[in-house]
């Protein structure tokens, strides 16, 4: 497994599972609870602003207090000591990629611990509670402070740069997540229109399993240290 120099990694729900977070489309997943379009579009933000703030106050939460796990920790390792480039994209709004030490990560579906005004587009650090009487602290208008999340029908962020990095990348890991969300699930297929390795760490085939040349199946916590220790070992 030598020579590779620039490694993309994306990661989803299923990295931050042994951390106590739940998955998606797992059988007891947040939408077998949730209806995606009660919960997580603009749409139903203008509708039913409260039932989305107290969704996205549960899980900020949920997010506040847990710890990265071996799999986040394996992570930061790659990217500390590997003496090439690794960028970790990770569709998840949790923390735990930088607790774990993780610097050069691009949160594409934003981040649960940082608020949005609507209004003027300042982002805050934000740790509690998200209601719809909220003053932005930067324009000082009412109502429209919400998670700083990308909603089903919004544009996911940095995307020049992360296509820009999979057109460039030899080998692209995809770890933890089901494949069922674009433009994520496609970033496969650009990686192997550019030429690179491509690798799917998950705890079964996800959607996209056919796209990927190479595939291990496991926990996160067992196959992602254990991926990590073989790629720096060269
Ligand atoms: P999903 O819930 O769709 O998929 C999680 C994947 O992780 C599944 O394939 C599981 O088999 C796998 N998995 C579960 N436990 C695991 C473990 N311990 N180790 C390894 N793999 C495990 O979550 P995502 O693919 O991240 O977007 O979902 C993508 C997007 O859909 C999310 O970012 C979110 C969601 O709707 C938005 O809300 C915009």
């Amino acid at each position: 497994m030598t020579g590779f120099n620039r490694i993309v990694i994306l990661t989803g729900a299923g990295l931050s599972a042994e951390s106590g977070l739940s998955t998606f489309r797992d059988k007891d997943g947040i939408w077998a609870r949730y209806r995606i379009e009660d919960v997580a579009t603009p749409e139903a933000f203008a509708r039913n602003p409260t039932l989305v703030q107290d969704f996205y106050n549960a899980r900020r939460k949920g997010a506040r207090d847990v710890a990265p796990n071996a799999a986040h920790a394996a992570l930061a390792r790659l990217e500390s000591d590997h003496p090439g480039n690794v960028l970790t994209v990770t569709q998840n709004i949790d923390p735990l990629h930088e607790r774990a030490g993780s610097k050069n990560l691009i949160h594409m579906h934003g981040e649960i611990l940082r608020a949005l005004c609507a209004h003027c587009g300042g982002r805050t650090p934000w740790e509690d509670d998200l209601t719809a009487d909220l003053d932005c602290g930067r324009c000082g208008r009412t109502g429209g402070m919400r998670p700083d999340v990308v909603w089903f029908g919004e544009m996911p962020y940095q995307m020049e740069t992360i296509y820009a990095a999979l057109a460039d990348c030899d080998l692209f890991v995809s770890i933890g997540t089901s494949g069922n969300v674009y433009p994520a699930a496609g970033f496969v297929a650009e990686a192997n229109a550019a030429g690179a390795h491509t690798v799917e760490l998950n705890l079964e085939p996800s959607e996209g399993i056919s796209h990927f040349a190479e595939a291990i199946h496991g926990k996160a916590t067992e196959i992602v240290p254990a991926y990590v220790d073989r790629l720096l070992k060269g």
